[in-house]
């Protein structure tokens, strides 16, 4: 049975045509809008997720498909000790298809390894987020006509910060990127990151603790959050949390053409004051990551002959 658990699970043709789909749902939504009638998306949620569940949901009513939630793990078996694999086997015998979130990394691996229907995984721990990707990669394709010849600046959580993780893979893909990792020493990129997905292809990065020195050089300005929940205490996150502010007297020098990007939720990263700012592209992300999880459940529930 074919999931989504790493963004290394779909190879770039496959980037490719779930972007391909997307742009023709984008243009033809009534061709879509019955194809998943009688189907049955479950959300398993054991973290909170705003833009994720509900997209996933928006995405599969969308579809005409229908959605059978567990929002609340606290109310859920999983507080009686109930174990990831038996949940996800148990899902299976309601629903066609799977998208889940869990604090602990490798969570959704276990819950595909049991499940008998098709994983996404929405999110496990620092680990990755693909969906996340699939939204990012849609908005850079929309905002710059594709993926090569960008220089991307990843800024904020770059160690627990998933999003950033998974994004790395997909644009390392492609020809003539170059990256600017801003982070504080104590949040840099994990080394697993670097080694797999940027020393691996010899590409270009720079990783500095400044982003103001940078900004003239950047295509894509990439914010994060400091991931709050993955820290062990209060105080190195009171420290860290506000690391980098971007205000618009910061973007001075910035490209004309500058996207700038955050997975979001905001917490303190992006001043209110550049959301008007035609440069700014968080709330298109999250348009985006509608019609590309539209465009992933299709083509799972395709593979696995249920639509
Ligand atoms: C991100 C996540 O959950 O990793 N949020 C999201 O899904 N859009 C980013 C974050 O929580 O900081």
């Amino acid at each position: 049975m074919r999931s989504v658990i790493d963004i290394v699970d779909l190879t770039t043709e496959e980037l490719d045509g779930l972007i391909e789909t997307a742009v023709d749902i984008i243009e033809n939504p009534q061709k879509y809008s019955e194809i998943c009638h009688g189907k049955k998306l479950a959300t398993l949620f054991f973290e909170p997720s705003t833009r994720t569940r509900m997209s996933f949901e928006a995405a599969m009513y969308e579809l005409g498909g229908n959605v059978i939630s567990m929002t609340d793990a606290g109310s859920s078996s999983a507080a009686k000790g109930e174990s990831v694999a038996d949940t996800a086997k148990t899902v299976s015998c309601y629903a066609d298809i799977i998208a889940m979130r869990h604090p602990k990394e490798g969570a959704a691996y276990v819950a595909a390894k049991a499940a008998s229907i098709p994983v996404i995984n929405a999110g496990d721990g620092g680990h990755c987020h693909p969906t996340q990707t699939l939204a990012d990669l849609l908005t850079i394709y929309r905002e710059k006509g594709g993926f090569n010849n960008l220089t991307v600046g990843l800024c904020g959580d770059l160690k627990f910060g998933r999003t950033v993780h998974s994004l790395i893979n997909a644009l390392s893909r492609y020809e003539k990127i170059k990256y600017v990792l801003i982070s504080p020493e104590e949040l840099k990129l994990p080394s697993y990151v670097k080694r797999d997905s940027i020393k691996s292809r010899n590409i270009p990065y720079i990783q500095t603790t400044e982003l103001e020195s940078v900004m003239p050089e950047l295509d894509i300005l990439y914010m994060t959050r400091v991931q709050r929940e993955r820290f062990f205490n209060e105080e190195d996150y009171l420290r860290l949390k506000d690391s980098y502010i971007l205000t618009p007297d910061k973007l001075q020098n910035a490209k004309k053409n500058l996207s700038i990007m955050h997975p979001l939720p905001r917490v303190n990263e992006i001043s209110v004051s550049i959301d008007d700012d035609e440069r700014a592209c968080y709330f298109k992300q999250v348009l985006n990551g509608k019609y590309m999880r539209m465009a992933l459940i299709l083509k799972l529930l395709k593979e696995a002959g249920t639509i």
